[in-house]
C-alpha cells in the first residue's frame, strides 16, 4: 500500500487530496492544525472538513502540527517514508500577509523549506508536489494590453488567447508579501529539484475551487461569492468595476493533475494550473450565475480601487502540462463548479 503526506488536509485542496487518493487505495498522512481559523476567523475554520475527512475516509490519519515546526516535519516524514507529498498548507491571502508578514513568510517560505529538507533526508525518491500560485508573476500580467469588454476584461493580442504560460517573468514586479513568500518556497522547491535531483513541481494555481473550501471574504473568490448571495452576505467589490478575470479549476481536477504527475514524476518541473479560458469568468459574470442559481440578488458595493498587486485578467495556459501529462483533463466546466455550490453545506456557512 501507498503513503502519502498531505499538508493543509483540512484545507481545500488538501482535504480533496486526501478523499482522492484514499478512494485510490492510499494510506494518507494528513496534517493541518486549522491555522486558517487563525488568518481569517469563523469563515475559515476547517473543523467541519477535518471531521467529514475522519468520518468518510478509510485510512486517513491526521496530525494537528505546524509545518513550522521542523523538528515534527522532519520527525513525521522519517516515520511515515511517504511515497508522495502533496505540500498545501499556506497563509494564502495577499491582504493578511501584509498584516502579518512573518507569519505569511514561516508558514509559506520556511515551511516549504522544512518540508523539502524533511523530504530531500527521509524521502528523496518521492514526488515533491508544491501547490505554488500565478501570484509568483506579481502583477506582471498586467502590463499585457487589455480590451475592455461589456462584462469582463480580456487580452488584445491574440497571441494570448489561451492565456499566460510559465515564461511570465516572475521578478521586477510587485507580488504582494503573500506572492513573494510563495515565489521564494517556488524557487526553492525548482532549486531540490535542480541541484538534489528530487522530482519536485510547483503547480502555479489560478483560482483552485470548489465546494469544500471554506470561503472568506479575503480568500476563495467562489466560495466566498456563492455564500454571500445565498446568505444575504454584503459583498465588496474591489475595484478594475468588477470586470477582473479569474480562470477557475475545481479541486478535484488539481487532484488529477497531482496524481498524473505523481506516476511520471520530473525534477524542477514548473506548471500553470488553472481552469483556462473555457472556465474563466469576471465578478460581475459570476454574480450573475449566483444570482440566477440562488434566486435572489446579491447585496454589494462598489470600492473604488483594486487590491493591490490583483490581477486584471488572468487566464492560465495550460499548454506546458496537457503536453506532459496528455491523459489528464479538466472534467468540471464552470457550470459544474457553479452548480456545485447550490449543495455546499458547510457548518460554517450556515
Ligand atoms: N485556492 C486558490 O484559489 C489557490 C490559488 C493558487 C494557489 N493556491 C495554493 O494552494 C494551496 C492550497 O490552497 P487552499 O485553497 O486549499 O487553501 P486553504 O486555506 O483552504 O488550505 C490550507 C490549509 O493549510 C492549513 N494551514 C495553514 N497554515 C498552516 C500551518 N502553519 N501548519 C499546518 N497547517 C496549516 C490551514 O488550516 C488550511 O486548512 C496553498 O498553498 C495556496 O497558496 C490556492
Amino acid at each position: 500500500m501507498k503513503t502519502a503526506l498531505v499538508t493543509g488536509s483540512s484545507g481545500l485542496i488538501g482535504s480533496d487530496t486526501v478523499s482522492y487518493l484514499d478512494e485510490r487505495g492510499w494510506r494518507v498522512h494528513g496534517v493541518d492544525n486549522n491555522m486558517r481559523r487563525e488568518f481569517f476567523g469563523e469563515h475559515g475554520d476547517t473543523t467541519w472538513n477535518l471531521e467529514r475527512l475522519l468520518r468518510e475516509t478509510k485510512r486517513f490519519e491526521h496530525h494537528g502540527l505546524d509545518v513550522r515546526d521542523r523538528d515534527g516535519m522532519e520527525r513525521l516524514v522519517a516515520e511515515t517514508r511517504p511515497d508522495l507529498i502533496v505540500h498545501a498548507a499556506a497563509q494564502p491571502s495577499h491582504d493578511l500577509a501584509a498584516r502579518m508578514p512573518f507569519e505569511d513568510f514561516d508558514v509559506n517560505a520556511v515551511g516549504t523549506l522544512n518540508l523539502l529538507e524533511a523530504a530531500r533526508r527521509h524521502a528523496p525518491e518521492s514526488p515533491f508536489v508544491f501547490m505554488s500560485t500565478n501570484k509568483v508573476y506579481g502583477d506582471a500580467p498586467n502590463e499585457l494590453e487589455l480590451v475592455e469588454l461589456e462584462t469582463r476584461f480580456d487580452y488584445a493580442d491574440p497571441a494570448y488567447r489561451d492565456g499566460i504560460d510559465e515564461t511570465m517573468r516572475i521578478d521586477a514586479t510587485m507580488h504582494s508579501l503573500f506572492g513573494a513568500s510563495k515565489v521564494a518556497a517556488d524557487v526553492m522547491v525548482q532549486e531540490y529539484g535542480r541541484y538534489f535531483g528530487m522530482p519536485t513541481v510547483c503547480f502555479r494555481g489560478g483560482c483552485l475551487t470548489g465546494a469544500r473550501h471554506s470561503g472568506a471574504e479575503l480568500h476563495g473568490f467562489l466560495a466566498y461569492l456563492a455564500r454571500a448571495v445565498r446568505d444575504g452576505l454584503h459583498y465588496r467589490i474591489y475595484g478594475y468595476k468588477g470586470k477582473q478575470v479569474r480562470d477557475n479549476i475545481h479541486s478535484r481536477d488539481v487532484c488529477g493533475a497531482v496524481v498524473a504527475y505523481a506516476e511520471s514524476p520530473r525534477a524542477a518541473a514548473v506548471y500553470n494550473l488553472g481552469g483556462g479560458r473555457g472556465n474563466s469568468v469576471s465578478i460581475l459574470e459570476a454574480i450573475a450565475r449566483f444570482e440566477d442559481l440562488f434566486g435572489r440578488k446579491l447585496d454589494h458595493t462598489y470600492v473604488d480601487g483594486p487590491r493591490r498587486g490583483d490581477h486584471i485578467c488572468y487566464i492560465s495556459d495550460l499548454a506546458r502540462f496537457r503536453t506532459d501529462y496528455p491523459e489528464w483533463e479538466l472534467t468540471m466546466d464552470l457550470d459544474a463548479i457553479i452548480a456545485e455550490f447550490a449543495e455546499q453545506r458547510e457548518p460554517a456557512a450556515l
